[in-house]
């Protein structure tokens, strides 16, 4: 777990690197205990991030500001999303992972698709379940990021 963790603070900081010079915002699937949203906050300079997730359940001081907090499931919010962003996304963090295999792949293969219109060209994808679309390239895991749990991607035009 500390692996898989320290793996996913190294691919954050890697894609926050990557897109320092890319407007727009960041988007949170998988607000869950807000530990990642807290991190991404803590070293995103101020830059928007909206988080995506079907309830709360975090401390209440990782709680977004209503305009930043998509509250449902994803089938039923991703759709209308765009609204909102204001501008396309610059990195996208998909933490959606569950203890049900089959039910990851489908939902990431449904969001690979559903969420690629949210996302600019140039933009950074990292995730805990493979994705897969045909505008995303992958990008090597950065140093201490290889252990296999996460993956990054870059958005092609
Ligand atoms: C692994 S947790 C996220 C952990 C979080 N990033 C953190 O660092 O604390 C996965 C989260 O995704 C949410 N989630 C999973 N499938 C979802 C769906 N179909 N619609 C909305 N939320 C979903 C769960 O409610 C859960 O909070």
């Amino acid at each position: 777990m500390i692996m898989r963790l320290t793996a996913q603070r190294k691919c954050l900081a890697q894609g926050l690197a990557l897109i320092a010079d890319l407007p727009g915002p960041i988007l949170e699937f998988g607000l869950g205990k807000g530990r990642t949203y807290d991190y991404l906050r803590s070293h995103a300079n101020g830059r928007r991030i909206i988080a995506f997730d079907r309830d709360i359940h975090c401390p209440p001081d990782c709680v977004p500001a209503p305009a930043d907090l998509v509250l449902g499931e994803f089938r039923q919010t991703m759709p209308g999303a765009g609204e909102r962003l204001g501008q396309p996304a610059a990195l996208a963090h998909f933490d959606v992972g569950s203890e049900n295999p089959a039910a990851d792949e489908a939902l990431v293969t449904w969001l690979s698709a559903a969420a690629d219109p949210l996302i600019a060209p140039g933009a950074v994808v990292i995730s805990d379940r493979a994705m897969s679309n045909p505008r995303w390239c992958s990008l090597p895991a950065p140093p201490g990021g290889g252990d296999g749990s996460h993956f990054m991607y870059r958005v092609e035009g």
